[in-house]
């Protein structure tokens, strides 16, 4: 018994001593660790009589406890004091600037789109989207294009290879398939009579997006953005165009109004077909909208063939419509001074940060222009 008495005196001594963490684990191994010396002591109860058993058992278990907890306590003490050493020494100085925040801005593309959907939108158009790899059926047949016409080869259309069935996708070059797929949507049956009924025209739609074309210059990118429109309704003719677009482009460049020509052209999927010209003044060596006597080419615009309703399943007896197509980047050019489209997809930072807006000021069809 004095042994343990003396172990006990010795080990709560060293405990009391012991200086840090580390040396208090290392006395904890030294005790109680698989070959400590009280794990010593419990072995030996083993090999004794049940009657020294009976006496010196609670002995060494109240040893083992009582340094287990001694050893407890001085670890929570060690600890909290070293805490308070660190809180003495360290300083957090408050004054010292903040390191930069990195601030990202909206693409001017998407600036730009979003300001043309909130127009339109304010017009009683809704937003249409259709993907990028078309058919060539949705990008070129349904819109009434001859099978040689030149627009279809190589030169200006990035084709896929063609698959098991010798379909041959492609990157749409306009956003025109999407007036496609938006008409053909009017005939579809409902999955079952109780769900819908078929979707019937007006249609008023635009349809901003990414379209693709083997060209590359100051002025051209072989990915660029285009902004479709299309209304198809009975009685709708060239005036509806005029005063659409004349509207939209006064309430772009934030003029009082446009005077406005509509040049005779071709696209084969309107009939008339036109390109539109505003007025503009270029003395000084900048184009500003809506004063002078020069002319700007804006868009292509003009009246649905009959071909292409009657190709999505639209009656030209009953229905008409114009459609026009619109470049979102070449449009954010004229109106925010970009001198050249590539520098909109380089992904330079620096070129972000000059022409790029603000996350809160992005305008959209629910609110409107800024
Ligand atoms: N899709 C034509 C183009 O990309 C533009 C256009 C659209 C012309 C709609 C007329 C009507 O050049």
């Amino acid at each position: 018994m004095t042994d343990l008495t003396t172990l006990e005196a010795d080990l709560s001594a060293q405990v009391a001593a012991a200086p840090d963490v580390a040396a208090l684990e290392a006395l904890r191994v030294a005790a109680l660790g698989k070959s400590g010396s009280i794990s010593g002591l419990l072995k030996t109860l083993g090999s004794m009589s049940p009657d020294e058993r009976r006496e010196a058992g609670p002995a060494i278990n109240g040893l083992r406890d009582r340094v287990a907890a001694a050893l407890g306590e001085r670890k929570a003490a060690l600890e909290a004091a070293e805490l308070d050493a660190r809180l003495a020494a360290e300083t957090l100085d408050l004054t010292l600037p903040a390191p930069p925040r990195r601030k990202g801005s909206v693409h001017p593309t998407m600036q730009v789109q979003d300001e043309m959907i909130s127009i339109f939108a304010e017009m009683g158009f809704a937003v249409a989207e259709g993907p990028d790899i078309e058919t060539d059926f949705n990008n070129f047949t349904a819109l009434n294009f001859p099978e040689k016409h030149p627009a279809r080869e190589m030169h200006d259309t990035f084709f896929f290879n063609p698959g098991p069935d010798g379909e041959r996708k492609l990157l749409r070059t306009h956003t025109s398939p999407v007036q496609v797929r938006a008409m053909q949507r009017t005939n579809e049956k409902p999955a079952a009579p109780w769900i819908a009924t078929t979707i019937e025209p007006p249609i008023r739609i635009v349809v901003p997006g990414r379209t693709y074309r083997c060209d590359s210059d100051a002025t051209h990118s072989p990915m660029f953005h285009q902004m479709e429109g299309l209304v198809i309704d009975k009685g709708i003719h060239m005036g509806h165009l005029k005063w659409t677009l004349e509207t939209f482009i006064a309430r772009f460049f934030e003029v009082e109004g446009v005077v406005s020509r509509f040049r005779p052209h071709h696209f084969p999927f309107t009939e008339p077909s036109a390109e539109m010209d505003i007025g503009c003044d270029r003395s000084g060596g900048e184009i500003r909208i809506g004063t002078g006597s020069d002319w700007l080419e804006i868009l292509g615009c003009g009246m649905v063939h009959p071909n292409v309703l009657r190709l999505c399943g639209i009656d030209p007896d009953v229905y008409q419509g114009f459609a026009f197509g619109l470049g979102i980047d070449r449009l954010g050019m004229l109106k925010y001074g970009m001198p050249d489209l590539r520098d909109m997809f380089e992904g330079d930072t620096r070129w972000l940060r000059h022409y790029g807006f603000s996350a809160f000021a992005a305008p959209n069809p629910a609110t409107g222009l800024s």
